[in-house]
């Protein structure tokens, strides 16, 4: 739920950044910007209601004091950091374009890049938690689901950035910095472990032995790649802010916004990588699932 209401207000921050802010009209976007966020919090807070009223209604003995606050507390950075990716790419940065304008293309990289292995990939991780009163196959699903979107998101986020090197009429040379080499490692990492985890957890005929032992280095893993991803967004924002505003990056206003934007984010991942690691707030499975594991 959380994460549709993400790429809603994605979407419609994107529109706002494409639309350049002139001055006429940039009292009325800030306002349709307030009225959107507000919506989306009351929207967030309703439904968090209805997933905890779930919980008491089931048999689970969690403990799980401050949870829907977390849970809610990462939705709303997560918000933040969609709206303030979205405000620097639309009117700091220009807005977006695919290979008629290669400096507007760029904008594909940073949007995509935070979308699919920051934002959608962390809602995949919480599915466990957030949804936990359902069937397991159903949440293994939503799970394997949301991580293919996040690689999808990746592939176009790159083709962007290769593009705009290789497209420009003094080609740049790929793959020259330290945020490249992260960056292309954690998407091959990632895509291993989409690999393995379907054959491990989704393939028919694994054992449930075999299952469980995996488990506990897919989860390891799985968390490793949003920490890797995190550090590849700061040192790809910190690379753009230096190659964009030069030696004015003290003093501009563009710069101090970037650097919000990295505080937020490391928020964001921390938050979350809490709340997936919490032991009071793992799921439990129902016993009737834990008749299905013992009879495989
Ligand atoms: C998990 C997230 C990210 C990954 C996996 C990633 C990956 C990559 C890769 C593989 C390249 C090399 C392209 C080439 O050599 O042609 C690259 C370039 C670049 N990325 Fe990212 N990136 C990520 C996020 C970001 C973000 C958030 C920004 C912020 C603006 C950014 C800024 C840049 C810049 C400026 C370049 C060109 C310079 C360079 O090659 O280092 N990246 N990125």
């Amino acid at each position: 739920m959380g994460m549709i209401v993400l790429l809603r207000s994605a979407r419609l921050s994107r529109a706002s950044g494409l639309c350049r802010f002139s001055k006429s009209s940039k009292i009325d976007s800030v306002c349709r910007g307030y009225v959107v966020a507000v919506v989306v919090v009351i929207v967030v807070i309703v439904a968090e209601r209805l997933i905890m009223d779930s919980y008491e209604e089931g048999e689970n003995p969690s403990n799980l004091k401050g949870f829907t606050v977390s849970v809610v507390f990462s939705q709303l950075l997560g918000l933040v950091l969609i709206v303030l990716l979205s405000f620097w790419l639309g009117h700091y940065r220009g807005g977006f374009a695919w290979q008629t304008d290669l400096n507007l293309q760029f904008n594909y990289h940073p949007l995509f890049m935070v979308i699919g292995f920051i934002l959608i990939n962390a809602e995949a991780l919480m599915t466990y938690r957030v949804f936990r009163n359902q069937q397991k196959y159903c949440i293994k699903v939503l799970h394997g689901v949301m991580q293919i979107a996040s690689l999808v998101f990746a592939i176009v986020g790159i083709k962007a950035v290769f593009d705009t090197h290789n497209l420009a009429q003094t080609p740049i040379p790929n793959m020259y910095t330290l945020h490249s080499w992260l960056g292309l490692t954690t998407v091959l990492l990632f895509s291993l472990q989409v690999v393995v985890a379907f054959f491990s957890f989704l393939w028919p005929g694994i054992s449930y032995n075999l299952r469980e032992q995996l488990m506990p280095i897919h989860t390891f893993i799985g968390k490793a790649i949003l920490v890797m991803a995190a550090i590849s967004c700061l040192t790809g924002m910190t690379e753009k802010a230096i190659f964009a505003l030069k030696t004015s990056y003290p003093t501009e206003l563009e710069g101090k916004l970037i650097n919000s934007m990295g505080l937020v984010l490391v928020a964001f991942v921390g938050i979350v990588l809490f709340i997936v690691s919490w032991s009071p707030w793992q799921r439990i499975p129902p016993p009737e699932e834990r008749h299905i594991q013992l009879s495989e």
